[in-house]
């Protein structure tokens, strides 16, 4: 693994945009794995910044996101989807028929979850997967538990999490109980892995999962397994590794 400091949020923002231009460059085609949340934000921001200036070209790159919330529309401004148009999607040249986010109003969730690895394969796998972690240790959606859950699958969201994702939502009542998640198997076997960790509230988890056994009761410990992952954090967050 290797471990990149950074001083700041923006400057974690960068390195990674950095590392995920890279990517672009060297490979026009490649397939993104794209995360959601907060930490990505400055990191997207920074790649429609150089792609303004004509640093980057999206044109023939394909993307396919970690999750999505079960029930809601993509149009739904807390949405994944919704998320990807707002801080990506809309900004750059991609083309929206190459990417791809679970289908969160699917009638058969199960069924959209064995379409979604079939993307995937098709695909040909995943060239660089960006990751945010959790609390809770959980990367994508896939929450601690008893086994690792291999591939694409719908996941009852645990109560620290709907609690942590509240803050995006009018009250945590209408924070969505379920997600449809890409596994750990969908997510080891990209060829890279780009893990963004910041705040100091991340310190004891990045720890637990870098530092500490790999077990599925910290579902991103899994990482430590991958041949190929950059950690890209700010020193609060690096801060007890
Ligand atoms: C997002 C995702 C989640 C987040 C994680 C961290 O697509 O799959 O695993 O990466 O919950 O979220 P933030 O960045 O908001 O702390």
């Amino acid at each position: 693994m290797r471990i990149y400091v950074a001083e700041s949020y923006e400057n974690m923002s960068r390195k990674a945009a950095n590392i995920l231009s890279a990517q672009v460059i060297l490979n026009p085609n490649s397939v993104l794995g794209l995360a959601t949340g907060s930490t990505p934000i400055g990191m997207y921001k920074q790649l429609v910044s150089w792609y303004n200036k004509g640093d980057l070209d999206f044109s023939q790159v394909k993307s396919v996101n970690l999750d999505e919330y079960v029930g809601l529309s993509p149009d739904h401004d807390q949405s994944y989807r919704y998320f990807m148009q707002k801080n990506l999607f809309d900004h750059v040249n991609i083309d929206p028929a190459n990417t791809n986010v679970p289908d969160g109003l699917a009638a058969d969730p199960d069924e959209a979850c064995r379409r979604y690895n079939q993307i995937i394969r098709d695909l040909g796998g995943i060239d660089i997967q960006v990751l945010g972690m959790g609390h809770n240790g959980h990367i994508g959606f896939n929450e601690p538990d008893d086994a690792f859950e291999l591939e694409t699958h719908v996941v009852d969201l645990q109560e620290s999490t709907i609690e942590a994702n509240a803050r995006f939502f009018a009250s945590k009542d209408e924070v969505p109980r379920r997600a449809i998640t890409m596994g750990i198997k969908n997510i080891m076997q990209a060829r890279q892995i780009l893990v963004l960790v910041s705040g100091e509230g991340k310190a004891d988890i990045v720890k637990a999962a870098f530092t500490g056994p790999v077990t599925p009761r910290v579902p991103a410990s899994i990482l430590q397994l991958h041949p190929n992952v950059a950690l890209v954090g700010d020193k609060a967050a690096l801060s007890k590794l």
